[in-house]
This record gives structure tokens, C-alpha cells and sequence, in this order.
């Protein structure tokens, strides 16, 4: 296990693990500002699992595929601790079999080039019920420590940062299985910016973008480009 530092309450973890070192994890058990991505507020109520990691991964690795290893390490411990599926939504959404989102991630870069590595995964917060985006993950073992929950999700991101290269083609079969995206769903998002555009799903890319056909034309999505992607029913 990281150094682990412990917060009641913080505005956000991804600014306060900044005054940490390398391999640190900073913990908090709410956010008063917490950071979703696009500059997003992620609701941050007591309950739920907050921290933020700062760590390298090898120089070989595309900053586009970040986010996706990340997302599969989270989606490895979750999936195992709850009864219902979860879904990764490209790049790093964890959601519900309702579809609703029980945890999101973000990745920031600090002044030094490390990684900011920011989950957040919905558990026991009051606040979240009835809510028609956001849910609670369901867990089988209501008992279960959070950070206990945190050190697996950094054991798998660990196994992912050694060994990146041995572990790649299981990254892409994995992916596959837990996407919520199939080979030729419809989706509709948000391109730099405002531009709503539809395109079918081909597949993720080498690189961690997702490889998408609009019209006639290919299209390789990097995440810090788009938003609200949404599946268009068919
Ligand atoms: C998203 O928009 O899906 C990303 C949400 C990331 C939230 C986590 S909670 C811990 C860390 N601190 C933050 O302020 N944000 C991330």
C-alpha cells in the first residue's frame, strides 16, 4: 500500500494531493468542490469513496490509453464486489445496469508531468437516491472498508503500470466484454465543443480513442475533444 493520507472533508483531492510525493494517495470522505470532468462538479456527499493518486507510468504508455486502464482496474474491483454488471462507458464512466453512473474518473497532469489520478465511485450516499443519472454501487458486503476498496483499485492500477506491454492485448479483450458500447451502436456526442454529431461505434483504437464512422468518414475521438456522448437507441 501508497502512503495514504486521510481527509475529512477537502474542497478537492486532485488539488490537495498537489503538496504530495510521488506514490501517494490522499483520501477524503467528502469534497466540498470535487472536479468531474469538463469541468464538471462531481457531488461529493459523506458516504462515498474519494482519492486521488499520484504516480508515473512508463514513458512508453499514450496518455490516450490512460484513462482506459484506469477505467478497467476500477471496473475489475467493482464488478467483483457488486451483484449487479457494471458498464464501462468510453473513455472511464463505471456505470450501473440501469445505466446510471456510480463512478467517474479524472486524470490530470501535475506541474511536473506526474499523473493526478482522481476516482470517485458512489457508495452510501443518502443524497444520490432517486436521482436519475447518478446511482450507488450496490455492494454484497455492506461491511466492506473503503479503503480497503481503494487498495485493490491501486493494486490493479500497479499490475497495469509494470507490466503494460504483457498485459495490452488483455486491456483491449477486457474493454470489450465491459463497454457499454457494441460494434455498431449509434451514439450522438458533443465534438470540440458544440457540435452535435451521430456516427456508429467501430472500435477502440490502439491508442485508447475511439474509432468512430461519421458518414462516410473515420474519425478517432480523443476524450479531452468530446462530451455527452449518448447511445441512440435502434
Ligand atoms: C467524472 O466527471 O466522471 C470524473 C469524476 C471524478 C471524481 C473524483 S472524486 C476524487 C477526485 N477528486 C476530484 O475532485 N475529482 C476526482
Amino acid at each position: 500500500m501508497r502512503n495514504l493520507i486521510l481527509y475529512k472533508k477537502v474542497s478537492s483531492t486532485n488539488n490537495i494531493i498537489k503538496e504530495y510525493e510521488l506514490e501517494t494517495i490522499v483520501q477524503a470522505q467528502s469534497q466540498t468542490a470535487g472536479k468531474g470532468r469538463y469541468f464538471n462538479t462531481w457531488i461529493s456527499p459523506k458516504g462515498g469513496l474519494y482519492f486521488s493518486y499520484k504516480t508515473k507510468f512508463s514513458e512508453n504508455i499514450i496518455f490516450t490509453l490512460i484513462p482506459i486502464i484506469v477505467g478497467i482496474a476500477c471496473h475489475k474491483v467493482l464488478q467483483t464486489l457488486s451483484s449487479e454488471r457494471i458498464y464501462l462507458k468510453w473513455p472511464n464512466d463505471l456505470l450501473n445496469e440501469e445505466k446510471k453512473k456510480i463512478g467517474g474518473i479524472l486524470i490530470e497532469k501535475d506541474k511536473n508531468k506526474n499523473l493526478i489520478i482522481g476516482i470517485g465511485i458512489n457508495l452510501f450516499a443518502q443524497e444520490l437516491k432517486e436521482n436519475k443519472n447518478f446511482d450507488n454501487l450496490k455492494i454484497k458486503d455492506q461491511n466492506l472498508s473503503k479503503i480497503w476498496i481503494l487498495s485493490e483499485i491501486e493494486k490493479e492500477i500497479s499490475k497495469y503500470k509494470q507490466d503494460f506491454i504483457k498485459n495490452k492485448d488483455e486491456i483491449f479483450v477486457y474493454w470489450k466484454k465491459a463497454s457499454l458500447y457494441k460494434k455498431g451502436d449509434l451514439i450522438s456526442f458533443l465534438y470540440n465543443k458544440d457540435n452535435k454529431i451521430s456516427g456508429e461505434i467501430i472500435e477502440l483504437a490502439d491508442d485508447g480513442r475511439l474509432l468512430v464512422k461519421v458518414e462516410t468518414e473515420f474519425l478517432y475521438l480523443d476524450f479531452s475533444q468530446i462530451r455527452n456522448i449518448m447511445l441512440i437507441p435502434s
